[in-house]
């Protein structure tokens, strides 16, 4: 039938130790072999250790051996080797060495969250009470893992890997710099963009609402304010709200909300975006360290090492 999820990564990093205490603190919960769970994906992150940070694995969820079967022939066209297993097959990008695992999975199940009641001109939709958005104190706690954005040396090739080999479809373009793909209903599960080096650029993480976002980030930069790097904002490619932290390997995290969602191929035109809004709506100004992470030449000199 189709891909229907982005259902779990792999991380590597240097810091394994450290690396996971974040996690904790953004709100997934650790379980066994340094997996991380969220409220409706189950397991979708798993630290593990490496001599530099990278993105190690990736997979998606798809309905039967149909699309198997499909994604290998897709793939063996782009001359890639895919290995199979009973249910899954892997096979890795050239540009990046991801590798991505295609395997049988259920879908997920989402329970609807009630929206939550915002007062407007003429509409109070609440009143006699304090907005829910300030009377909340739990830790906040992701829904389900959203996307992946990966840096790649060769875009193009990264991209075809993602579209015509394993099937995800193209929501938006960064022009010649990047595209948006999805392997889900969500606008995109997965970005790659041109970069200098192969990496992760970073993960992003579903929670209920833009106050939850706000509580999530404040409560990371309330241990530790060095953990900022953009936010609040809103997004212009995807429309969601955004607000990015640093782990202490180096790699962001997104919490977003209200993202656009695609049932209807039909009715989606992709764009191609040239100027500031394949970047941001509104926010503050984008950061030079958002664009190029510090460690960018740190990284690129182990990959030339490698
Ligand atoms: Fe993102």
């Amino acid at each position: 039938m189709a891909l229907h999820r982005l259902t779990s990564i792999t991380m590597g990093v240097p810091n394994v130790a450290e690396t996971s205490a974040y996690y904790g603190d953004f709100g997934l919960v650790p379980v066994a072999d340094g997996w991380f769970t969220t409220r409706t994906g189950g397991r979708q992150l798993r630290i593990v250790a490496a001599p530099t940070r990278r993105l190690v694995d990736l997979h998606v969820g798809v309905d039967d051996t149909d699309d198997l079967a499909r994604a290998t022939g897709n793939l063996q066209r782009l001359g890639l080797n895919v290995q199979h297993g009973s249910g899954w097959i892997r096979a890795a990008d050239r540009a990046t060495g991801t590798v991505a695992y295609l395997e049988i999975a259920p879908r997920l199940t989402e329970q609807a969250v009630p929206a939550t009641q915002y007062n407007g001109p003429g509409r109070a939709a609440r009143t006699g009470d304090r907005a829910p958005g300030v009377l909340r104190t739990a830790p906040v706690r992701p829904r389900k893992l959203g996307h992946a954005v990966l840096g790649s040396t060769d875009f193009e090739t990264t991209r075809a890997f993602f579209t015509e080999g394993l099937g995800f479809k193209i929501s938006d373009h960064i022009k010649g710099a990047g595209t948006f793909m999805r392997c889900s209903t969500d606008h995109h599960n997965v970005l790659v963009q041109a970069a200098p080096v192969s990496f992760l650029h970073h993960t992003s993480w579903q929670v209920d609402d833009v106050d939850e976002i706000g509580r999530g980030a404040t409560a990371l930069l309330n241990k530790d304010p060095a953990r900022h790097v953009w936010g609040l904002g809103r997004h212009h490619v995807g429309s969601n709200f955004f607000w990015y932290l640093k782990d202490p390997a180096g790699n962001f995290s997104e919490y977003y909300a209200d993202m656009d969602c695609i049932i209807d191929d039909q009715l989606w035109k992709p764009e191609i975006w040239a100027d500031i809004r394949a970047l941001y709506s509104w926010g503050p100004p984008v950061p030079g360290s958002f664009l190029a992470p510090d460690d960018l030449a740190e990284l690129m000199a182990a990959a030339h090492s490698s």
